[in-house]
């Protein structure tokens, strides 16, 4: 068996309630296959905050850095998102620990397990056989680039800038994922009215050229975001900068039923960094109803990606597939047609999935 040190930081709200399940499975594939995994815990986000005054306190940073990979589970907290002046920001953590790190690539798939055909809000037929693997860029763009408010308050602006060699690494990550799967690739851009989106689409130009098996596509964001919905199965792999990623698998999330479903892998210099594209989910929060399997899912992201263990990731997806087919159900993927379904909480979905496995 191998041996790994994985960061475990639940931060805010479901947060806490998924990511012990993330582990919980992460526990139960180390038994079965004789792996040594040993976990240690950080804070970040609004509980960091209040312990330290400091959404990504160095001591979590270091840990971090020392470790073989991290399950994260989501930050955030309606305090600062009901007061815009607040300086201090769970958010800022995240960004941190993403820059820090160099975790340029944010890997989002969305795969539909066929149990949940009738969860989503699109018909079945447009969705059976959709699978699209999405490479956000993490880094860069807006996010990143220089904020700025007037003195008087009354003007504000966030720079939306891209360096070609952010442009080109997150394209032959896409590219070399592309060739894995079946040989197509969406860019995503605004270059019709954006520099940094004309920066975007011509460096995406040339590295195609590097992948002439590869069937390359260029679409602008506002039709990328209705033709996800008209007719997912048309996509395989996306690239898109930060900004454009962010809302984009929020959208295609419901291809997969729900939020609750999407896991994510941020990877780029060293360490893999593992969770739900989901947030800390105010309005759920505290009622042990949240999903879980989007952490569970981001576990199974980190057996593979940043251990190579295959056979123990593709056991934790049949694991979830087991308990879906069983009828399991939270309720953001129950479905109301169905008789069939058992609906439950956080907990007794995450132990269903732990029975499954073993
Ligand atoms: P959200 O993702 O928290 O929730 C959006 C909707 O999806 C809500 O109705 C929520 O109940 C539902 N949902 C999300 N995860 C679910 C799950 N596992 N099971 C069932 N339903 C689920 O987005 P929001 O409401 O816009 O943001 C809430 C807070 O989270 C904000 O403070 C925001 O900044 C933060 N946020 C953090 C992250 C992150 O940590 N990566 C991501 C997004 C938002
Ligand atoms: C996400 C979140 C974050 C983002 C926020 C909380 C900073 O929405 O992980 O998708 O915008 O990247
Ligand atoms: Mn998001």
């Amino acid at each position: 068996g191998v041996e790994k040190k994985i960061l475990v930081i639940p931060g805010d709200g479901i947060g806490q309630e998924v990511t012990t399940w993330g582990q919980k499975v992460l526990t139960a594939i180390a038994a079965n296959y004789h792996h040594k995994f040993t976990f240690e815990e950080g804070i970040m986000g609004h509980v960091a905050i209040e312990a330290t005054g400091d959404p990504l306190p160095e001591e979590t940073l270091q840990k971090a850095k020392n470790s073989d990979a991290i399950l994260f589970g989501a930050i955030g907290h309606a305090k600062y998102d009901n007061d815009p002046t607040l300086k201090v920001r769970p958010e800022q953590g995240l960004l941190k620990i993403r820059k820090e790190l160099g975790l340029y690539a944010n890997l989002r798939p969305i795969k539909l397990f066929d149990e949940l055909l009738e969860a989503s809000s699109i018909k079945p037929e447009i969705l059976r056989g959709a699978d699209i693997l999405f490479f956000r860029e993490l880094t860069g763009d807006v996010y990143f680039g220089e904020k700025k408010r007037t003195e008087d308050r009354n003007t504000a602006s966030d720079l939306m800038i891209y360096h070609r060699y952010e442009v080109e690494r997150i394209a032959r990550k896409a590219y070399e994922a592309a060739r894995t799967r079946r040989n197509k690739l969406c860019s995503v851009d605004k270059a019709n009215v954006l520099e940094a989106s004309r920066l975007w689409r011509e460096v995406m130009q040339e590295v195609a050229k590097e992948y002439p098996d590869v069937e390359t596509e260029h679409m602008f964001i506002d039709n990328a975001a209705m033709q996800l919905i008209k007719d997912p199965k048309r996509f395989d792999v996306v690239v898109t900068g930060n900004l454009f990623g962010d809302i984009l698998t929020d959208e295609a999330s419901q291809i997969a039923g729900s939020m609750g479903m999407l896991a994510s892998a941020s990877v780029g210099d060293k360490v893999g960094f593992y969770e739900p594209i989901h947030g800390s989910a105010h309005d759920i929060a505290g009622k042990g109803i949240a999903n879980p399997l989007a952490s569970i899912l981001s576990a199974a992201l980190m057996l593979d990606i940043s251990f190579g263990l295959k056979t123990e990731s593709q056991r934790v997806i049949k694991a979830v597939e087991a308990t879906l087919r069983q009828g399991y159900r939270t309720m953001d993927i129950a479905n109301k047609h169905t008789v069939n379904e058992f609906i439950m909480g956080t907990d007794a979905m995450g132990a269903k999935v732990l029975e499954n496995l073993n």
